[in-house]
């Protein structure tokens, strides 16, 4: 496993990272998410991205119990902040109240003093920026978080909390944590170039499209059993990927992944780190054989042919804007 550097920053992470949305706390069982945990850490995947909201709270103590007991040293825990946790309406946002709140339930079921970063999950326009910037400030100064990151931000509103937090003298964003695959590239346009100049990097969601690029979901087929597309929580957000002219479009990428020695899984994951601005692809599992599959991905250099081929086959079907 290789790892990058975080934006302008000294904290390295596994270029593959291991995330547990859908999964942890709701699609698979305890045992499962240990198993997953433990073929990551086995791995070489170091960095573990999680979220306050997933699985209704679940899914952060689910992660803190797998990795009980490994040395907090040995590995860089990040979670988010945003969606709502409570009924209340500072139980959401970007308030100081919530992401102050929010970051101490996550501490306590992550089981640890500390978070190697913490995310804004999306931007909340209700809020001064000032405030939500002052308050993750407040969390580094006190030890309680040690880098600062956003998620799914525009690159207006990145540019924006980078000049704040530079007027302010507060600690500097890091990473931008996006949707990004061979089907989903709408930060290429513009959030990469202004983080590129900002010295964030991107730590990328979904890079395997949920599972789409396997290309285990034939079109005008049921999806497979016990997949993602089968039903609960995931169901509703791949939906948007399962139309016909895509998965027709992603059955003509095996003889490409093939003619490269790779896996569909690894042709998707080793695709989103040949761009110097991602630092990390954080892949999800609901089996730990799919965790040894794709991190074969780390270290794997495309050709420009071959990037060529792919741009070719997906011409039509790849989300830009
Ligand atoms: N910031 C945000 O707003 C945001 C949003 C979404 C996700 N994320 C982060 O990104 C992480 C990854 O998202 P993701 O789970 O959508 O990523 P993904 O890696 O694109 O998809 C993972 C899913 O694909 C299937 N899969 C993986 N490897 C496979 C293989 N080799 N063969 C067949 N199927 C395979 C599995 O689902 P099945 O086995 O169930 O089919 C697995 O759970 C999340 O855990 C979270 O940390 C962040």
């Amino acid at each position: 496993m290789k790892h990058r550097r975080l934006g302008r920053s000294g904290l390295a992470v596994s270029e593959i990272s291991y995330g547990n949305w859908i999964t942890h706390g709701d699609q698979i069982e305890a045992e499962a998410a240990t198993a997953c945990v433990r073929a990551a850490l086995d791995e070489g995947i170091t960095t573990f991205d999680t979220a306050d909201v997933y699985a209704g709270t679940r899914a952060e103590s689910v992660l803190g119990d797998a990795l009980a007991g490994v040395r907090r040293e040995s590995y860089e825990l990040f979670t988010k902040v945003f969606w709502p946790t409570g009924p209340g309406e500072n139980d959401k946002g970007l308030g100081r109240k919530h992401i102050i709140e929010s970051a101490h339930a996550s501490l306590r079921r992550l089981r640890t003093d500390h978070l190697d970063l913490y995310q804004a999950h999306r931007y909340d326009p209700s809020v001064p920026l000032e405030e939500t910037l002052r308050a993750f400030d407040d969390l580094v100064r006190a030890g309680k978080v040690l880098y600062v990151g956003v998620s799914e931000w525009t690159a207006e509103q990145i540019t924006d909390a980078v000049r704040i937090a530079g007027d302010l003298g507060f600690d500097r964003i890091i990473s931008n944590q996006p949707q990004y695959s061979m089907l989903w590239r709408t930060i290429e346009a513009e959030v990469v170039p202004a983080c590129e100049q900002a010295g964030i990097s991107q730590i990328v969601w979904s890079p395997i499209a949920q599972g789409v690029l396997t290309g285990k979901y034939q079109p005008g087929q049921p999806p497979p059993q016990g997949s993602r597309a089968t039903g609960g929580a995931g169901a509703g957000f791949i939906s948007r990927l399962m139309r016909d002219e895509v998965l027709t479009a992603v059955q003509e990428l095996r003889p490409i992944a093939a003619d490269a020695g790779l896996s569909m899984a690894q042709l998707a994951v080793a695709w989103v780190l040949q761009n110097p601005n991602v630092s990390s692809a954080i892949i999800g599992a609901s089996r730990p054989e799919q965790v040894r599959e794709n991190v074969a991905a780390s270290g794997v250099t495309l050709d420009p042919a071959v990037l060529k081929r792919i741009d070719d086959v997906l011409a039509g079907v790849v989300t830009t804007g």
